[in-house]
């Protein structure tokens, strides 16, 4: 059987036309720019109007990585969006993408691993692809988590904004893929850790949307402490150290989560993609976001080494190697 690799051929973002400064949210909550900037590096987020939606900004996230691709809706067999802010509880927001953007052939879903949803339908898609379950394949995150967050909870609101990225991943021959795809990656859940960051509702229980609660500072404990052991298994299963790595692309939660695992794994501060100061934490839309940031600004070559990883509710964490 011919071996198959999941090759990155686009990719694109959507942000809501809104910026809200750090100084604006100070007119909400008991809060300050200082702290923001200090505890998190997050200097102000994108929030999202009534009509930008998660299926709109993620429409507009896939259709700009089709164009990236030179590609249109005919050559997309497979739709993945990840995100636990969906316009309706169902349809899935994916089948929305897809009607939205023309795609008449092929699968689409949603997947819901919150702020690791990204790596989670990278991965999920890689295997589609590289077992010839499809073509090429859309890989979106997408979220409006300014719908879900408490704004008179100081804890939590500050921290989120709204936003959608994509790639388009094509299945190609490894030989013809030059080394280049998905290398491998590592997925993990620990569910006893469910009720540290969570949403208080939900159609089988309330049946109301509900808001999300975190328990900050026990999630960035075993953020920094635990979640490591994904990229070293990543990078493992694809016979590389960190020093091979050209970018990393982590989940843009916190700045001093984001650099103290990078120093953990020997990762120099200079390869990585950094956006949280720009894009606050956008759950499961952060690392397609940085990844369209680091390509378009020139930083992000064919041929690369990227390390995304992510870490989100449940827990849920994972972390992919892709040679670009
Ligand atoms: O994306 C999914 C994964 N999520 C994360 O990775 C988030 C992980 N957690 C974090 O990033 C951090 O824990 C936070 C940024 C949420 C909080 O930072 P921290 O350094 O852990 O602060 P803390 O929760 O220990 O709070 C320190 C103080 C508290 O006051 P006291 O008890 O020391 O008097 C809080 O009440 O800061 C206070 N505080 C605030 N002050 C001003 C909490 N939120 C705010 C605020 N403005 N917005």
């Amino acid at each position: 059987m011919t071996s198959l690799r999941s090759v990155v051929v686009g990719t694109g973002s959507s942000l809501p036309a809104r910026v809200v400064t750090n100084a604006e949210l100070t007119e909400r909550v008991d809060t300050s720019d200082e702290w923001i900037v200090q505890r998190t590096g997050i200097r102000q987020r994108y929030l999202a109007a009534p009509e930008e939606t998660t299926s709109v900004l993620g429409t507009r996230a896939a259709q700009a990585a089709l164009d990236d691709a030179g590609l249109s809706a005919d050559d997309i067999d497979l739709v993945i969006c990840a995100t636990s802010t969906p316009d309706h509880t169902f349809p899935s927001t994916a089948t929305q993408i897809q009607a939205a953007l023309g795609i008449r052939q092929g699968a689409a879903f949603d997947l819901q691993a919150v702020c690791a949803g990204f790596v989670f339908a990278v991965t999920t898609a890689d295997k589609f692809l590289t077992t010839g379950g499809a073509r090429r394949a859309l890989v979106i995150g997408a979220e409006t988590f300014s719908r879900i967050v408490d704004w008179e909870d100081r804890t939590t609101c500050v921290l989120f904004g709204d936003g959608a990225g994509a790639i388009v991943l094509e299945a190609r021959e490894a030989e013809a893929a030059e080394g280049r795809g998905v290398l491998s990656s590592s997925l993990r859940s620990d569910g006893r850790h469910r009720d540290k960051l969570y949403v208080d509702g939900g159609p089988g229980s309330t049946g109301t949307t509900g808001h999300l609660r975190m328990e900050g500072r026990e999630v960035f404990r075993f953020a920094v402490g635990s979640v490591t052991d994904v990229i070293v298994e990543a990078l493992e299963r694809a016979g590389t150290t960190a020093a091979d790595l050209d970018w990393f692309v982590p989940h843009q939660a916190n700045r001093r989560i984001i650099e103290a695992s990078a120093d953990k794994i020997g990762i120099a501060r200079d390869k990585i993609v950094l956006t949280v100061d720009r894009h606050g934490n956008t759950s499961a839309a952060s690392i397609p976001l940085a990844l369209d940031v680091a390509r378009r600004d020139g930083r992000i070559r064919e041929g690369d080494l990227v390390m995304i990883e992510a870490i989100g509710g449940g827990f849920s964490w994972g972390a992919a190697l892709i040679r670009w």
